[in-house]
């Protein structure tokens, strides 16, 4: 070990260093609706590389082959992170995360029970036996992996003498981190430090281990008792971008950073976080992820740094910090003036992506402009938004079997609706004209009956990108077939065509998927404890 604040096991990392360990692709994944394709997954794992959280949980590998395979290829190309994933306390389960995880750098297993009298009772194992099953499971895990996690998950509802036995037992059969999970978003401040504080002062072996903080925000006070837990104690906190997850979601990573930065005068402990990446990894979540972040929301919220009344106003005039905790770059907010219009030019075009950290090669350039282009035509003031919208629509030349050629859809008080469609498919063009509910129904028809298919339609998500009734319309469509999940992405002036688009788009993904083969199907979830 070089590095002792790199090395993230026990007794080396600093008193005031806080670990960040982020579950967004695996807690925050596993919340229903919040699937993420491969390549996505891919993408996210290395922004959260690049912003310097400390360990990345991958997913869960026994799930599924979808998530053997992001595990796998996550742990291969990261450079910084320890790469953890998630196995039941069950042999089968941890040597499958151990082949997932061992091409990492630095690979962690996770594994973890249900401890409290509800879980345990699922499993039917008496106190012993259990404590039986974690000697043997973390001894097992400990034996193929030098950095071991365990949770007793429900932790916040289990009886207190039992608690301290199983993690001594955990310590001892060689965990490094032990995690301690309020599964249902059940405690409070309070509680969530004396727990900690409890298990410090109580179990043999604990000021060798990191322990770790896992809250849900059932009741709206994930990050408040994250940040008592490390108050206490706790030295990781375990945590979700845009506080992703099941559920009302875990304890968001962007509040805890930021908490921690803003108020270091009285909690004064340190994170890896580079927070000005802070809004580009929360952009990308929330599309990937299909879950839009509340304008109100802390840190990452629309309106989190919009200053609309005028009183406000006039204080923010005069001086920002009347009404200003943080900057907005502190969190890689940069002011969302106009930026671009019909006159701009690919030097400026180039150059204000660069800004927006998208490096491109000359092609992808070329396609870019063009596109800008045509909705510099159709919008006088392009915004930064508008920029970021144009680059998540796919050019990918393998994803374009199916293209739009025209459509018209005409919509009105008086339904049905109609629709009238041409699509380039593979080269050979065919026309429809089908009706439906409202505009985009009919749209949507019309390439049902082009290109017929079983697919169902899991989400379609209609955003505005910016103000103004010409503002561009961000949609996403999730598309699931025999076990494969895909998600088309677009953005135009006219929400039907985008929504076209978008659902074209997951189509040709779907294509793509099919000929590769293989299947996104979860046969288990971490909460089926056999
Ligand atoms: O909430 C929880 O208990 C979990 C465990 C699997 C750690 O996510
Ligand atoms: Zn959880």
């Amino acid at each position: 070990m070089t590095d002792p604040e790199k090395s993230r096991t026990s007794g080396t990392t600093p008193q005031d260093r806080v670990l960040i360990f982020d579950t967004t692709l695996r807690d925050g994944e596993q919340s229903p609706g919040a699937t993420m394709t491969h390549a996505e997954k891919l993408e996210i794992a290395n922004l959260l590389d690049e912003m310097g959280v400390d360990i990345i949980e991958a997913g869960f590998p026994i799930a599924s082959e979808g998530d053997f395979a992001a595990v796998s290829e996550i742990a291969r190309q990261t450079q910084n992170a320890v790469i953890c994933g998630l196995a039941r306390a069950q042999f089968g389960d941890i040597d499958r995360c151990w082949e997932a995880v061992k091409h990492a750098k630095q690979p962690r297993i996770h594994t973890f029970i249900g401890t409290s009298p509800l879980h345990r009772a699922i499993p039917n194992l008496t106190m012993d036996e259990m404590a039986d099953r974690i000697h043997e499971t973390v001894t097992h895990a400990r034996n193929l992996c030098g950095n071991v996690q365990w949770s007793p998950m429900d932790a916040t509802r289990t009886e207190l003498d039992y608690l301290y036995r199983v993690v001594e037992i955990a310590i001892k059969a060689g965990a490094t981190t032990i995690n301690i999970p309020d599964t249902v978003g059940y405690t409070a401040p309070r509680e969530s430090a004396d727990l900690i504080s409890k298990l410090i002062a109580n179990v043999p072996g604990a000021d060798e281990v990191v322990f770790a903080t896992h809250c849900h925000n059932d009741l709206g006070m994930a990050t408040a008792n994250s940040l008592a837990a490390v108050e206490a104690g706790a030295r990781q906190i375990e945590c979700t971008i845009n506080g992703l997850g099941e559920r009302a979601g875990n304890t968001a990573l962007e509040e805890v950073v930021m908490a921690l930065k803003v108020r270091n005068d009285i909690m004064p402990y340190r994170t890896g976080i580079d927070s000005t990446k802070i809004m580009n990894i929360s952009r990308r979540v929330a599309a990937v992820s299909g879950f839009a972040v509340q304008f109100n929301k802390a840190i990452v919220g629309k309106n989190a740094f919009a200053h609309e009344s005028g009183i406000h106003q006039d204080g923010m005039l005069k001086n920002a910090e009347t009404f200003e905790i943080m900057r907005p770059e502190d969190v890689g907010l940069t002011e969302t003036n106009i930026v671009m219009g019909k006159h701009s030019g690919r030097a400026a075009l180039r150059s204000k992506l660069e800004q927006l950290g998208f490096e491109l090669g000359d092609n992808q350039l070329k396609d870019v402009f063009v596109r800008f282009k045509e909705l510099a035509d159709r919008k006088k003031e392009i915004y930064e938004d508008d920029l970021l919208a144009l680059m998540r629509t796919s050019t990918d030349p393998e994803e374009d079997r199916i293209k739009l050629v025209t459509m018209h859809a005409v919509c009105g008080t008086e339904g049905p609706n109609q629709a009238r469609m041409t699509l380039d498919i593979e080269g050979t063009q065919k026309k429809t004209e089908q009706t439906g509910d409202g505009p985009v129904d009919a749209a949507f028809n019309c390439v049902k009956a082009l290109v017929p298919h079983e697919a169902r339609l899991q989400l379609y998500q209609v955003h505005a990108v910016t103000e103004g009734t010409d503002a561009q319309a961000t949609v996403s469509v999730r598309l699931e077939e025999a076990g494969r999940i895909v998600t088309g992405q677009s953005a135009d002036t006219d929400t039907v065509v985008a929504s076209v688009r978008a659902y074209i788009h997951a189509l040709n993904r779907l294509l793509v998927r099919r000929a590769k083969g293989g299947t996104d199907r979860r046969e288990v979830s971490y909460k089926d404890i056999a």
